[in-house]
């Protein structure tokens, strides 16, 4: 009823957790069962350690969260000795988010993890600066292409490439994905935003500007979902507000194949688990036999 394939990856149901909002798993093995979850996302690594941007990283906003973690992890070598173990012995797909300076770097990390059969996929984290250019490799059509190109040429893996919101046409980098090779397309990532502190007239984050996420930006997301799965072949993996299986369902509805819960992790770690059941009840009151009969229906 619930089971669907993105690449090469047989999902047993199209709920996944996001990255950067789950840890590596094992901060949440005591809150959720991690086998029932279709795939996880993990946090996104480097090929160096980072430490991320100074404080405060995180600030609360009106229906939802900004945040400038700026990437901090402690690089792949750490990753695949310290956190690969127990991610191997979870059970459901595993997939890894990776994000580099320039195209070598994410070329190298791609070639290191497609030697590691426990990861079932690579998502390509490109909301990274773009050296040639200013701003981010996914504001950046040809920038986009050259990444999942070099990605796509080190890797039999499935790799999914995860779009900026940021961008004025978000259907032309996400055909610039499927171009190069990319196997499905995640979006969106967070939403550039700010708040200041009135009293102090500073920004409320270290970073000044961070990402915007959670309930606020759902609505600007979906629109980004039924526009893109509505232009490209490969399959759409929706996220940005979902907090409850309603919100899922509207992904799918748009034109999403499967969906990851993000910022509601935090609120309620158990969550993913109720929208699982919660997508199966909406499919049983329906009457639906498989959940793909209903993607993309909202025309
Ligand atoms: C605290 C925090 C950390 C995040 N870290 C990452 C990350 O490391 N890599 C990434 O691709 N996205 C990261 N994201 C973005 C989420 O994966 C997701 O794309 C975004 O938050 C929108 O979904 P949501 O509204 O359900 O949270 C992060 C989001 C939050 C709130």
């Amino acid at each position: 009823m619930m089971k669907i394939k993105i690449g090469k990856i047989e999902l047993k149901n199209p709920v996944m957790v996001a990255s950067g909002t789950f840890g590596y798993a094992k901060e949440f093995e005591k809150l959720v069962n991690l086998k029932h979850l279709g795939a996880i996302i993990t946090k996104t690594i480097t090929l160096n350690p980072r430490q991320g941007n100074p404080m405060p990283r995180i600030c609360e906003t009106a229906s939802g969260m900004l945040n400038a973690i700026g990437l901090q992890n402690e690089g792949i070598d750490d990753f695949i000795k310290e956190k690969m173990p127990y991610l191997s012995k979870i059970g459901v797909p595993i997939i890894i988010s990776i994000s580099g300076n320039n195209i070598d770097e994410f070329f190298i990390l791609a070639r290191r993890l497609n030697k590691i059969k426990a990861i079932s996929g690579i998502e390509l984290n490109i909301s990274c600066p773009n050296i040639k250019c200013r701003g981010l490799v996914a504001q950046d059509k040809k920038e986009t292409y050259e990444v999942v190109k070099a990605v796509r040429k080190t890797t039999s893996k499935t790799v999914i490439t995860k779009l900026s919101p940021n961008v004025t046409d978000i259907t032309e980098i996400a055909k610039a994905a499927e171009d190069a090779g990319s196997d499905a397309v995640s979006l969106v990532n967070t939403f550039l935003g700010m708040a200041i502190d009135v009293e102090t007239g500073k920004s409320k984050l270290g970073n000044i500007t961070g990402g915007l996420s959670g309930p606020c930006i759902k609505p600007i997301a979906l629109r980004m979902v039924h526009e893109v799965s509505r232009n490209i072949d490969i399959p759409v993996i929706g996220m940005g507000g979902i907090m409850n299986a309603g919100d899922a369902i509207e992904f799918i509805l748009a034109g999403a194949t499967a969906i990851q819960v993000g910022t509601a992790n935090f609120i309620e770690p158990g969550v993913s688990g109720k929208i699982i059941k919660g997508i199966e009840a909406y499919l049983k009151k329906h009457k639906i036999k498989k959940f793909q009969d209903i993607i993309g229906r909202t025309t």
